[in-house]
This record gives structure tokens, C-alpha cells and sequence, in this order.
């Protein structure tokens, strides 16, 4: 397949999905709080270590309808930026989030592998969306991101892994699922290091392990 029907298909997916917590979770809408809960133990460690990042401003990549921002991001952030591919979703999200919402940034509509930041941010949240990137995009993705951390910025990844060594390939919604050692291979790719790194508990078993990663620029 040509990455542009990688990238078409999984765009024609969602331009199907409600835009709804249970559309954007693939029908597990009731996850969403203990994955929020997960993320908020998650973040509170980063920002309570040495050097933390401010929390100014933060991005939220692959939004969908802002549940991550609006939930978990926006109670720690003075502002919060959006991207999204998905025009449906972008609109969703100014709803949910409130279009008056002071904390509410930029609202981005532009799928992740042609992104450029343009601000600099201090945390860059990306969840349940690179399996959308190929490898390729991925690096230099994440290689933008990182020239666009402020000091002590982290860039925060919480996705799917698999249990196996490999990767596998879902055609329903044209995704790939990485296995954690190729994560790592792609954050090393992107000169950045694995600050810190968790399972998320209390999932259900049916479903891919969801690993979290705080990474830094490898200097
Ligand atoms: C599983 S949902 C997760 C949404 C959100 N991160 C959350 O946790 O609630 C995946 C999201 O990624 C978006 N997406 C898919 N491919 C994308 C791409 N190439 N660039 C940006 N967003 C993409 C979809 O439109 C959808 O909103």
C-alpha cells in the first residue's frame, strides 16, 4: 500500500466516527476516566521532578473532541493548542472544550505528518495517534516537536503497545500498533530519551497494554 492510502484510509475511517468519547475510544468510552486518571498521575510526577517544564502552554496532538485536553490538560495549563485532522472532530471540540474557554490556544486542522509547530510549548501530548504516522513521519514528527519544547519541555506519548515483538497492522482504521522496542528505536531516531515510562493500569484485558513515555531532547 502507498503511504497515501495509509493516510486516506485512516482519514475516511474517522470522517465516520461520531464525534462522541465512545466514537473517538473505538467504543470504549467507559475508559476514559481511569485513563485520565493514569495520565494526571502521570503528569503530576513530570511536573513535580527536577527541572520540571512550566505549564504555559501545552499541545495536544491527534485531539480528536478534546477529551485529553479538556479533562486532563486544560486543569494544569494556562492554555492548551489542538491538532486534528479530522474537521467534525475540530468543531466537536470547541463545543465540549466551549469556544469561550479562555484556556482554549490554536486549533490546528492538519494531520500530524505535515504539522509544524509554531510555537514553543512545554508539554506535547500525543495519545492514541501515532499508530496513524508511518516510521518515517514519526521521527521527523517527533524531531519538530522536540525543536519546539520550551526549556525543560517533555513530550509525552501514550499509546498502544504490543505484547509481541512485532508490529501489527490493523486495515479496519489503517493503523499500525509498535511494539515497545521499536518505540524506543524511533524516540532514539529522534534524538530523544525516555525520561520516564509506565503501564497504564486497570484496562481491560481484551485490549492492546498502554505504555505512557515522558521523552526530552537528548543533548
Ligand atoms: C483514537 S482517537 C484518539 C483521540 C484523542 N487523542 C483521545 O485520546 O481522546 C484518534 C484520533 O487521531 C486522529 N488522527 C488520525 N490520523 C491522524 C493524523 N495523521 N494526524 C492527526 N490526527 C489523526 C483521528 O481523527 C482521531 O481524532
Amino acid at each position: 500500500m502507498t503511504d497515501n492510502r495509509f493516510y486516506k484510509n485512516a482519514a475516511n475511517y474517522w470522517a465516520n466516527v461520531p464525534a462522541t468519547i465512545d466514537g473517538v475510544l473505538g467504543g470504549y468510552g467507559h475508559i476514559s476516566a481511569v485513563d485520565i486518571d493514569g495520565s494526571k498521575l502521570f503528569l503530576n510526577n513530570i511536573l513535580s521532578s527536577d527541572n520540571p517544564p512550566s505549564t504555559n502552554l501545552a499541545l495536544d496532538c491527534g485531539a480528536g473532541i478534546g477529551r485529553v485536553s479538556k479533562n486532563l490538560l486544560m486543569p494544569y495549563f494556562q492554555k492548551v493548542d489542538l491538532v486534528e485532522q479530522d474537521e467534525k472532530f475540530i468543531n466537536t471540540a470547541k463545543n465540549y472544550i466551549g469556544a469561550n474557554n479562555a484556556k482554549l490556544g490554536s486549533l490546528y486542522h492538519v494531520g500530524l505528518q505535515d504539522f509544524v509547530p509554531l510555537k514553543e510549548y512545554d508539554v506535547i501530548w500525543c495519545q492514541w495517534v501515532l499508530g496513524y504516522l508511518n516510521d518515517y513521519d514519526l521521527i521527523a514528527f517527533l524531531k519538530r516537536c522536540s525543536e519546539a519544547l520550551a526549556v525543560n519541555g517533555v513530550i509525552v506519548i501514550k499509546e498502544n503497545t504490543t505484547s509481541s515483538d512485532n508490529l501489527e497492522y490493523d486495515e479496519d482504521d489503517s493503523s499500525v500498533t509498535r511494539p515497545i522496542k521499536l518505540m524506543e528505536q524511533v524516540f532514539d531516531k529522534a534524538n530523544l530519551r525516555v525520561m520516564k515510562s509506565i503501564k497504564q493500569n486497570n484496562l481491560p484485558d481484551e485490549i492492546y497494554p498502554v505504555h505512557m513515555f515522558a521523552l526530552a531532547l537528548n543533548y
